[in-house]
């Protein structure tokens, strides 16, 4: 008979071994790309000592390929929950030192338990894939694992944040689940994401590309909007998601925590007053202005570096997060084109899904105009934004600075779209369109230039200001620039309380 302490050597044993994943010779490999283990990248992630594990003895069940002879405990995937600046957080770490991370049934089936869970205490799950995609060796079985999970992904969307960091090479169906969750981090020069590799696109296409032109951090933060945020490396990144996680609600019954705040709610910023150029054409960087209003100046910025001429973020007012969407007059003059609509939209909905109020800072000249982009759908790409405001029942409050005209000013969160405050700066310009482009219009046969000029003057009097939407009650208030962060302070108290809901429905049709 065994004795107790037996029994406890045979359980220690056991652990390390579910400890040792792939093994020191692949561990090394796998380190010497600079990345952490999957235990070392939960561990930095949660607060210290505070991670349980579930499953650390479960094993594939696969016997093809000689698999029966070949397992790991844990089988490739650190599972389990921790807090998080002491909230409850899920979480799952692929470990690419056992069979590259690849998905097995088993391996799924720990997954879809921790993703259970997490819907179940309505807390957030966090995803650090790093994984081949399907378990070659069980062909279908996999496919099923990932389909339970993506089945599952969808279900949480909407109820619980879901957040994804790609933190080696992901492939194939690795990358399907990271693309519906709400968020995507990807590690700098050492991650890479593709539903299919170099290879196989040379093969097909004959195009020859690098891992990192064609899936790297770089390309999918900048070029095609799959991934919203880059960390510098492992640690850098799983910090980000801390980050983020403090500006977000457990689930969408829940508030985002309100943090204790010593900026005063009253603070008034003198250099706000003549920060916009008196020339209308000029650019100027609406991040100072967010950084001006927001509580202790920090802005917490969500896809820096796609469609620069939308800006998005969270920030905190007066202690509580609120979502930040701002036209950016110092790219591309802060035009509507397909990219910012789409990477907008999807932050708005965000937003409301998870209750957190709009703040929407608008200098926009109008939809960017052009073939490529009407070739591209601006029409169906736009109307998503427009949709996704409409949409939103959250507060939603709107500061004009200068340029609001034509269907851009409905867009951006306009009185017309169900925004509960619409401030505006005497800087405001409200119209259907800029004036030389009007005058063109209404003055087509006006040959004499200086009459031209002189009607454009006489527009831009009449038309390029805030007053005639003031009159007509579109906007409620126009104020001073110093005193926006007082004034949103003001509204957000104001529309906390807010009773709003869409008609029930199944669910609508956003075009997509
Ligand atoms: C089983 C896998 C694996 C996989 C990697 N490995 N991918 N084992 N299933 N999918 C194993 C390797 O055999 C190797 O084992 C170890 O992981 C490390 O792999 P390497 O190739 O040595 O690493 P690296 O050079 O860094 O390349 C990483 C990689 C490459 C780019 C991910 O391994 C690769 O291309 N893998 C296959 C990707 C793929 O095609 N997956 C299937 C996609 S289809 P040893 O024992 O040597 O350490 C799919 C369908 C789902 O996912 C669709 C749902 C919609």
């Amino acid at each position: 008979m065994q004795s107790t302490q037996e029994k406890f050597r045979i359980f220690e044993a056991k652990k390390a071994e579910a400890e040792a994943g792939g093994g020191i010779e692949r561990i090394e490999k796998h380190k010497a790309g600079g990345r952490l283990t999957a235990r070392e990248r939960i561990e930095l992630f949660f607060d210290a000592r505070t991670f349980n594990e579930f499953d650390r003895m479960v094993s594939h069940r696969c016997t093809n390929f000689g698999m029966s002879e070949n397992k790991v405990p844990g089988d490739g995937v650190v599972a389990g929950y921790g807090k998080v600046n002491g909230r409850l957080v899920f979480a799952f770490a692929q470990d690419f030192t056992v069979f590259g991370g690849s998905l097995s049934r088993t391996n799924a089936d720990k997954i879809i338990k921790v993703m259970k869970q997490a819907l179940k205490m309505g807390a957030p799950v966090v995803g650090l894939n790093d994984s081949g995609g399907a378990r070659i060796q069980e062909g279908v079985l996999s496919l099923a694992g990932y389909g339970d999970i993506f089945q599952l992904n969808v279900k949480a969307s909407g109820v619980i944040p879901q957040i994804s960091a790609i933190m080696g090479p992901c492939a194939g169906g690795a990358v399907y689940s990271p693309a519906i969750t709400d968020f995507i981090f990807m590690v700098k020069d050492s991650s890479y994401m593709f539903v299919t590799g170099p290879d196989v696109i040379k093969t097909v296409t004959h195009e020859e590309v690098t891992k990192d032109e064609l899936g790297g951090a770089v390309t999918h933060n900048s070029k095609s909007g799959v991934a919203h945020f880059m960390g510098e490396n492992d640690e850098h990144t799983l910090m980000m998601i801390r980050e983020l996680l403090g500006f977000l609600p457990s689930n969408n019954l829940d508030e985002a925590p309100v943090l204790c705040c010593n900026d005063p709610a009253d603070r008034t910023d003198d250099n706000l007053q003549e920060y916009i150029p008196a020339d209308p054409n000029k650019p100027y960087d609406m991040h100072h202005i967010i950084e001006t209003i927001a509580d202790d100046h920090h802005f917490f910025e969500v896809m820096p570096h796609y469609a620069n001429n939308i800006i998005t973020g969270y920030a905190r007012l007066n202690g509580k997060t609120v979502g930040i969407v701002a036209n950016q007059p110092s790219s591309l003059a802060g035009v509507l084109d397909i990219n910012s609509s789409v990477k907008a939209a999807r932050f708005v909905r965000f937003c409301d899904a998870f209750n957190i109020p709009i703040i929407t800072f608008v200098d926009v000249p109008g939809f960017l105009p052009g073939t490529t982009q009407e070739f591209g759908g601006i029409i169906k790409h736009g109307a998503k934004l427009l949709y996704a405001y409409a949409e939103a029942t959250v507060p939603k409050i709107t500061v004009i600075t200068r340029k609001a005209y034509g269907g851009a000013y409905d867009v951006m969160s306009s009185k017309h779209l169900g925004a509960d405050v619409n401030y505006a700066w005497p800087s405001a310009e409200i119209a259907v369109m800029g004036s030389a482009g009007a005058v063109n219009i209404i003055f087509r046969n006006e040959k004499d230039e200086a009459a031209k000029a002189k009607q454009i003057e006489n527009y831009r009097d009449n038309f390029a200001n805030p007053y005639k939407a003031a009159e007509l009650g579109y906007i409620d208030e126009i104020i001073y620039p110093k005193d926006t962060r007082a004034k949103l302070i003001v509204a957000l108290d104001m529309t906390k309380t807010k009773r709003d809901e869409n008609p029930p429905k199944k669910h609508g049709n956003i075009p997509l």
